[in-house]
Formats: C-alpha cells, sequence, structure tokens
C-alpha cells in the first residue's frame, strides 16, 4: 500500500515569523494522524526555524529547491549537505516554476536527483505540460521525456525513494485543478513509465489548484497518491482540511 503524502510547497510566501507561527499551530492540530506523510516545504530562510519546530513532530520538512555539488563557488546557491544539516528531509526538484523562470531542464533535474539521493534526501520530482502542450496533444510526449530524461541512470534502490508529482503547469495558481479523470489520466500513464519493479509502490502525486474542496475526489482514484500544494497549505485551516481530507 503507498502511504499517502500531503505537501505544502509554500513558494515565496510568508516571513520567518509567520512561517514559526504557522509550524506551531500546525504541529498538535495533525498529532494524530499516522496514516499519511505529511509536508511542508518553506522558503530557505525558514528552515531552521521550521525544521526546530517539527522536528519531533509528525511533519516533515522539505526544501524547494538544491544545487547539485556540495559546496563550492556557486553564488546564491544550497546543497544538499547544508539542507541536511538544517533538518531536511525532502526537497522538490523541477517544479514547472523552476524550469520556465530559472531555466531548470531534464539534465539539471537528474543531477539534483543524484545529489539529494547521495545525501538521504528524498526528491519530489516534478513533471507537467503546458497548456499549449496540451492543446497541441503533446501531453504524453512531454511527460514521458521529463520523466525518461529526468530520471535517466536511477538504479531500483534509487526509486525506492523517489516521488513523483504530476503538475499540469495550466492547473498550478490559476484555480484550474485538473478534473480526477485528466490527472488520473496522466498518473497511470506515468507508472507505466516506471520500472517495473517498483512502480506499484511509488507514490505519485497531483498538484495543480488542490484544496479542501476538491482533494477528496482526486484521492479517489487509483494512481492519486497525494497532493502538492501550493495556494491553499498557507493557511493551517485550509492546510490541515487537506490533510484530514
Ligand atoms: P497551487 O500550486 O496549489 O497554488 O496551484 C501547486 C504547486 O505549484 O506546487
Amino acid at each position: 500500500m503507498r502511504k499517502p503524502i500531503i505537501a505544502g510547497n509554500w513558494k515565496m510566501y510568508k516571513t520567518v515569523s509567520e512561517a514559526k507561527d504557522f509550524a506551531t499551530k500546525l504541529k498538535p492540530l495533525v498529532a494524530d494522524v499516522h496514516d499519511r506523510t505529511i509536508l511542508v516545504c518553506p522558503p530557505l530562510t525558514h528552515l531552521q526555524d521550521v525544521c526546530d519546530i517539527l522536528c519531533d513532530s509528525n511533519v516533515a520538512v522539505g526544501a524547494q529547491n538544491l544545487f547539485w555539488e556540495d559546496e563550492g563557488a556557486f553564488t546564491g546557491e544550497v546543497s544538499a549537505p547544508m539542507l541536511k544539516s538544517v533538518g531536511c528531509t525532502y526537497v522538490i526538484i523541477g517544479h514547472s516554476e523552476r524550469r520556465q523562470y530559472f531555466g531548470e531542464t531534464d539534465g539539471t533535474v537528474n543531477k539534483k536527483i543524484f545529489a539529494a539521493l547521495k545525501h538521504n534526501l528524498l526528491p519530489i520530482v516534478c513533471v507537467g505540460e503546458t497548456l499549449e502542450q496540451r492543446e497541441k496533444n503533446e501531453t504524453f510526449k512531454v511527460i514521458e521525456r521529463q520523466i525518461k530524461e529526468g530520471t535517466k541512470g536511477l538504479g531500483t534502490g534509487d526509486w525506492e525513494k523517489i516521488i513523483i508529482a504530476y503538475e499540469p503547469v495550466w492547473a498550478i495558481g490559476t484555480g484550474k485543478t485538473a478534473t480526477p479523470e485528466q490527472a488520473q489520466e496522466v498518473h497511470a500513464y506515468i507508472r507505466k513509465l516506471l520500472p517495473k519493479d517498483v512502480a506499484a509502490n511509488i507514490r505519485i502525486l497531483y498538484g495543480g489548484s488542490v484544496k479542501p474542496e476538491n482533494i477528496k475526489e482526486l484521492m479517489a482514484k487509483p494512481d492519486i497518491d497525494g497532493g502538492l500544494v501550493g495556494g491553499a497549505s498557507l493557511k493551517v485551516d485550509s492546510f490541515v482540511k487537506l490533510i484530514k481530507y
């Protein structure tokens, strides 16, 4: 059985004090939830404080990005050992906003996955088509390329640690959720692309305007194993509703 994951991607929102307040309020409200993985991914500057508050809880903390070298002259970047040193256990890799605004490619995604795994950070690897690609019927081709190129060279032991997030770009932050059927169709396709020996165990999250009102029907689909949530993860009450869908 695949344990569901509800992950909040805070993107570039919240000050440190707002983040600490959120973590402090969230912790007792979800202390009784053990049948799903709960994860928050705050901005870099907040990771230490949020990790300190949540270290003895059932809420894990992840970063939104990393660089593939351990250290060096790479101004502005942060490495896997640095993220580990503050208490992170997950990292989002290849989010469409990073692909769109910061030049991330399937090649950089691949290097980042290996860097994360080397230091025992669990990668959440994002894939997804744009509206233009969907309208041109290129969704499956794009997803196949992103999965194949992004995960090139991974062995079975590596795959066991990977989480995939299908996030159609046209559904992110737009209020336009993919229908559960549209999402399920792509999730099932992704699962077919994964190595046969691990495919049934790999968790595939859906992201793109997930909210308390639509999570139940998304989670009812057989290949949807959780949500990577942006906007609706920023308020404690709505995030708790998502966790307890
Ligand atoms: P959204 O973002 O829930 O605000 O659409 C999801 C994401 O980009 O991870």
